[in-house]
C-alpha cells in the first residue's frame, strides 16, 4: 500500500508541465512574474514585487538567492551554468551587493543626491543637484562586482567615447565622469520626461501613437547618425534607452527624444553576449549578429531601431519568448511577424520599413540611420498630407504561416536530453542523436533552438543538410557543412585542424585550397580506398576543430541523403569516444524507402553506445494552446484547442 502510494507521488512528481510560468520559476528560489517580456521577482519572505535583477526585496530586506533548478544547488551570483550538474542558468543569479543604502553625496558633496532614481543591471542611478554649477543631473554609479581590471578600463574608455560625442540636440549629454571610491560614475542630464519604455509600459495597449512613434524613430536616426559618423556605435537602441525631455520642443509639441548610454552595457557586461544566462529584456532588441558576439556595425544599431519601432506601434517587441535563449533563436531563425499584424492601421510604407530594419543580414537592412530619416519624414509628410489612408493588407504582410512560429513550444524534455548530450561533448564524450519523426513535426525547429543554446555556451556549430530531388550529391550535407565552416574560419584556426592529407576534403570544401594554398597533394591510393581516406580525414578534421571548442555538426533530412554520406555518418559514429563532437542528425524515417542507404547504416548506428534517439511526437493539447494563444494575442476557447489538437494531431506544420 505505501509502495503503491510512493509510486503515484513519484509519477505525479514526473509529469511534465507545459505551464511556461512554472518552467521559469524553477529557475529561482524566488518566484518570478513575467509582465509582455520584463521579469519581476516576488520575495519568498513577504511576497512583495521586486525589480528583475534585485538582490535584496525592497519590502523586508531579506535576500533573494538563487538555487539550480535541476539539482537545487546554492549557485555563485555569477553562476550561467550549474558548478554541481550542468545545467544552464537562464536568468544570472543575483550578485549579493549589499541593499543600497542611498548615499547623500558624491564627489566630496558637489553632487548633492536628490533621490534615487532606479537601478539598472549595472549601474544605480540618482537624481543629484550639481552644486557647482546649480544644476539637477543624473548621477550614474557604475556597479563594479565581478568587472575585473579589464572590465573597468573599458568601462572608462566607453564613458569617455559617450564624452566625445559632444552635445547634440538628440543625445544624452555627458556632463562629466570620474571615479567614486573606486566605482566610476557619469554625470549626464537629468531627462525628466522618463524613458521611452516607461511611457510604452505606462499606455494602457502599450502603443504609441504612430506620428508620435515615427518621431521618435526620426530624432533617434539624428543621434544615430551623428554618433555613426564619428565612429561609434550605440549597441544598445532600445526603448529603455531613449529618454525625453519634460518640455515639448516649439516646433513638434512634443517631448523632444533622445538617446543615452552610447555602448555602456555592452562594455560593462561584454561577456553577455556568448553566455546563456542573460536577461529577456536586454536580448529582446538585439541583432542577430550581436547575440553570437559576431562584428557590430552601424546596421546593427538599426536593426535596434527598428525594434524600438516595432515595439511603439505594436505595444510589444518584435520576439519574446521565456528565456533569452529562445529569444536569440528567434533573432537568429524567425522572420518577425508584420507589425500590421498587431496593428492593422500601420501604413503599409512603415510596415515595411519596420521589416527592413529587422533583416537578419545586416546588407539587407537600411543603409544608414539617415536614409532611415528620410524615409520616415517622407511618410511622416504623406500623412500629415493625408495620402496615407490605406492601411497594410495583414494578409498579404504576415502570412498566417509566419504569425504561430514565433514562440518555440513545449520540447523541455527534447532539450534536456539534448543539453545534456551537450554537457557530455564538452567533457569529451562526443555521441550521435538522431531526431526523427514526421514531415514538419517540429525536428528543424528543435535543432535551431538547440544549436542557438549550443552556440551560447561556446561551441562551434556546423550545419549541412541533404535535399529532395538532389540528385543526391555525392555527401552534400557533410560538404554544405564543411564548406561554411571553411569559409568563416580563419586561416589560423584552420591550420589547427588540418594535416598533411586534409586536401582530399577539398572536393567537398574546395574553399580550403584557397585558404591554405601551401597543403601538400595526397599521394594516390588505389581506388577502393580512396572512401576510406576521406573518412579518415572527414574525422581527423572534425576531431581536430574540436579540441579548441566543442563542436556540434547537425546534418539534416537524412532521408534524401546519398549513400557515401550514410556510409561517412557511421564510421564516424564509431569514433567519437573521447572526442568533443556532437552529430545531431534528422530524418523522417517512416518515409524511408526500402532501398535507402540509411536503412543499412541504422542498425549499426543504434549499436553504438553514444547513440541516442529522440522520437518527435505531435505538441500536446496544452502546448497546441500555447501555439495558438500567441497568434490570436488571446485565450482561445478550449473546444478550438480541442479540436485543432484532434484534427492536426499535435503536427505544428498544420496548427
Ligand atoms: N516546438 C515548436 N514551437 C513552435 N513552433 C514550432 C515548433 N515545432 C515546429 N514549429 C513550427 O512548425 C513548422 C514545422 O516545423 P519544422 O520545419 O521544424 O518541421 P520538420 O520536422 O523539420 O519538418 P520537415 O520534415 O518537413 O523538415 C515550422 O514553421 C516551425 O517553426
Ligand atoms: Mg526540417
Amino acid at each position: 500500500m505505501l509502495v503503491g502510494l510512493a509510486l503515484v507521488q513519484v509519477a505525479g512528481l514526473d509529469s511534465p508541465t507545459f505551464d511556461n510560468a512554472a518552467t521559469l520559476a524553477h529557475y529561482w528560489l524566488a518566484p518570478r512574474r513575467r509582465d509582455r517580456g520584463r521579469t519581476t521577482v516576488l520575495c519568498p519572505s513577504c511576497g512583495h514585487e521586486n525589480r528583475e535583477g534585485a538582490s535584496f526585496c525592497d519590502g523586508c530586506g531579506a535576500p533573494l538567492a538563487a538555487v539550480c533548478p535541476r539539482c537545487g544547488a546554492q549557485l555563485r551570483p555569477s553562476a550561467r551554468f550549474c558548478d554541481s550538474c550542468g545545467q544552464a542558468i537562464s536568468e544570472p543569479a543575483a550578485p549579493p551587493t549589499p541593499a543600497p543604502t542611498a548615499p547623500t553625496s558624491f564627489a566630496a558633496g558637489r553632487y548633492q543626491v536628490k533621490r534615487f532614481l532606479g537601478e539598472g543591471g549595472r549601474k544605480r542611478v540618482y537624481l543629484a543637484h550639481d552644486t557647482r554649477l546649480d544644476r539637477d543631473v543624473a548621477f550614474s554609479l557604475i556597479k563594479t562586482e565581478g568587472l575585473d581590471a579589464s572590465g573597468l578600463a573599458r568601462v572608462r574608455r566607453e564613458a569617455q567615447a559617450m564624452g566625445r560625442l559632444g552635445s547634440h540636440p538628440h543625445i544624452v549629454t555627458v556632463h562629466d565622469i570620474g571615479d567614486e571610491d573606486r566605482q566610476p560614475y557619469i554625470i549626464q542630464e537629468f531627462m525628466e520626461g522618463g524613458s521611452v519604455q516607461d511611457i510604452v509600459d505606462q499606455t494602457p495597449d502599450h502603443r504609441l501613437p504612430i506620428d508620435q512613434s515615427l518621431q521618435i524613430a526620426a530624432e533617434v536616426c539624428q543621434a544615430l547618425q551623428h554618433a555613426h559618423d564619428r565612429g561609434i556605435i550605440h549597441r544598445d537602441v532600445k526603448p529603455g534607452n531613449i529618454w525625453l525631455t519634460a518640455d515639448p520642443s516649439a516646433s513638434s509639441g512634443q517631448a523632444i527624444a533622445r538617446l543615452g548610454d552610447f555602448g555602456l552595457a555592452v562594455a560593462i557586461d561584454l561577456s553577455r553576449l556568448t553566455q546563456a544566462g542573460m536577461m529577456v529584456g536586454t536580448v529582446a532588441y538585439m541583432p542577430p549578429e550581436q547575440a553570437l558576439g559576431g562584428k557590430v556595425d552601424t546596421r546593427s544599431d538599426l536593426y535596434g531601431l527598428g525594434a524600438t519601432l516595432y515595439e511603439m506601434v505594436c505595444g510589444r517587441p518584435p520576439f519574446s519568448g521565456h528565456d533569452p535563449v529562445a529569444v536569440i533563436s528567434q533573432h537568429l531563425n524567425t522572420p518577425p511577424v508584420a507589425p500590421s499584424f498587431h496593428n492593422p492601421s500601420l501604413p503599409p510604407a512603415l510596415n515595411a520599413l519596420i521589416l527592413k530594419l529587422l533583416a537578419k543580414n545586416p546588407q539587407d537592412r537600411s543603409s544608414s540611420a539617415d536614409e532611415v530619416l528620410a524615409a520616415l519624414q517622407t511618410l511622416r509628410d504623406q500623412i500629415q498630407q493625408g495620402e496615407v489612408v490605406a492601411a497594410a493588407e495583414p494578409a498579404a504582410a504576415a502570412p498566417i504561416g509566419r504569425v504561430a512560429w514565433g514562440t518555440f513550444v513545449g520540447r523541455e524534455r527534447e532539450m534536456e536530453q539534448l543539453k545534456e548530450r551537450l554537457t557530455d561533448a564538452f567533457s569529451g564524450l562526443g555521441s550521435v542523436v538522431m531526431v526523427v519523426g514526421d514531415a514538419g513535426i517540429g525536428k528543424t525547429r528543435l535543432l535551431q533552438e538547440f544549436a542557438t543554446y549550443a552556440r551560447l555556451r561556446g561551441a562551434q556549430v556546423l550545419w549541412g543538410a541533404a535535399y529532395e530531388g538532389e540528385a543526391r550529391l555525392p555527401y552534400g550535407p557533410f560538404a554544405e557543412a564543411l564548406r561554411d565552416y571553411v569559409s568563416r574560419t580563419s586561416v589560423e584556426t584552420l591550420r589547427l585542424a588540418v594535416t598533411e592529407g586534409s586536401s582530399v576534403l577539398a572536393p567537398l570544401a574546395p574553399e580550403l585550397k584557397v585558404k591554405l594554398a601551401d597543403l601538400p597533394e595526397p599521394p594516390p591510393v588505389a581506388a577502393e580506398a580512396e572512401a576510406y581516406r576521406l573518412f579518415q580525414e572527414v574525422t581527423g578534421f572534425l576531431k581536430n576543430a574540436s579540441t579548441s571548442a566543442p563542436l556540434l555538426l547537425v546534418l539534416e533530412d537524412l532521408q534524401w541523403a546519398d549513400k557515401g554520406s550514410c556510409s561517412l555518418l557511421q564510421h564516424l559514429a564509431r569514433r567519437l569516444a573521447g572526442s568533443r563532437l556532437l552529430l545531431a542528425i534528422s530524418c523522417r524515417e517512416a518515409e524511408l524507402e526500402p532501398s535507402h542507404p540509411i536503412r543499412e547504416a541504422l542498425p549499426h548506428l543504434r549499436r553504438e553506445s553514444g547513440f541516442w534517439e529522440l522520437p518527435l511526437k505531435g505538441l500536446r493539447e496544452s502546448e497546441v494552446r500555447e501555439l495558438i494563444t500567441v497568434l490570436a494575442e488571446h485565450d482561445v476557447p478550449q473546444p478550438l484547442v480541442l479540436a485543432l489538437h484532434q484534427e492536426t494531431e499535435g503536427n505544428p506544420f498544420f496548427i
